[in-house]
């Protein structure tokens, strides 16, 4: 089943090849101006202190409009046909992700390449994993909470939302009262770093709890493309 994911309940069911890491040329495609800044797109639990919200803002951030319609529809193109033949999949109560299918793509046409390569560029300040990883959920999907795997994932993980707005929700590990909830516009991207990554769980939430600042968020079929920086070398 799924590829980076360790399930609260359920521990990695499949080993991960360690894809080959891709060191990104940072001149291709520029990132548009409105790009740049932090978009005010997360909602704290009263239990969340000033230090930890003051992480939480540096380590998880969301940029409205990373990429544009016409984007967003070249990449959809180039997915469509990887995703024809693949179903949905429900099986599993203790998968971490219900309704989805998913893929790894080493490769893109030249248009959408540069789209990759500007997320790269963009969220990493290394080199990332060569496979993209595309998640495509279900109107009816969500992702239960996990963390990535420590052993196949390193500390950052960047995302594309396609298609729709969802909300993220994370929730601290340590101390579960203390949550945040994130909106994802569609064709947004997401950069959860660091202290995010490592001291929450993070979940896309399904659409009967899916809510940001007490307003309805209603998602339908979302696809996600994802890239992860390669885990640290073992000593
Ligand atoms: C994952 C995950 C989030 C997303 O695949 O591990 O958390 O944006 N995905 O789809
Ligand atoms: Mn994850």
């Amino acid at each position: 089943m799924v590829l980076y994911l360790v399930n609260i309940r359920a521990v990695l069911k499949r080993a991960i090849p360690l894809s080959a890491t891709c060191s990104h040329s940072r001149s291709t495609c520029s990132t548009p101006a409105e790009t740049r800044g932090i978009s005010p797109n997360l909602e704290f639990s009263p239990d969340c202190d000033e230090a930890t919200r003051q992480m939480l803002e540096k380590d998880f951030q969301v940029y409205k409009d990373f990429i544009s319609a016409e984007e967003e529809n070249n990449l959809l193109e180039e997915l469509e046909v990887k995703f024809k033949r693949s179903r949905y999949q429900y099986d599993h109560w203790d998968d971490a992700i219900h309704g989805y299918r998913e893929t790894e793509k080493p490769t893109w046409n030249q248009v959408n390449d540069c789209v990759i390569n500007r997320l790269r560029a963009f969220a990493f300040s290394t080199t990332t994993m060569q496979h993209v990883h595309v998640l495509d959920l279900a109107e009816n999907g969500h992702i239960k909470p996990h963390l990535d795997s420590i052993k196949f994932c390193g500390p950052t993980i960047s995302g594309i939302s396609l298609l729709t707005a969802s909300v993220m929700r994370l929730i601290h590990i340590q101390r579960p009262q203390v949550l945040v909830t994130a909106l994802l516009p569609r064709r947004s991207l997401y950069i959860m770093k660091d202290f995010a990554r490592y001291e929450f769980n993070h979940e896309i939430l399904n659409n009967s709890e899916s809510f940001f600042r007490g307003e309805k968020v209603t998602k339908t079929r979302r696809i996600s493309v994802i890239c992860r920086s390669p885990p640290p070398p073992s000593s």
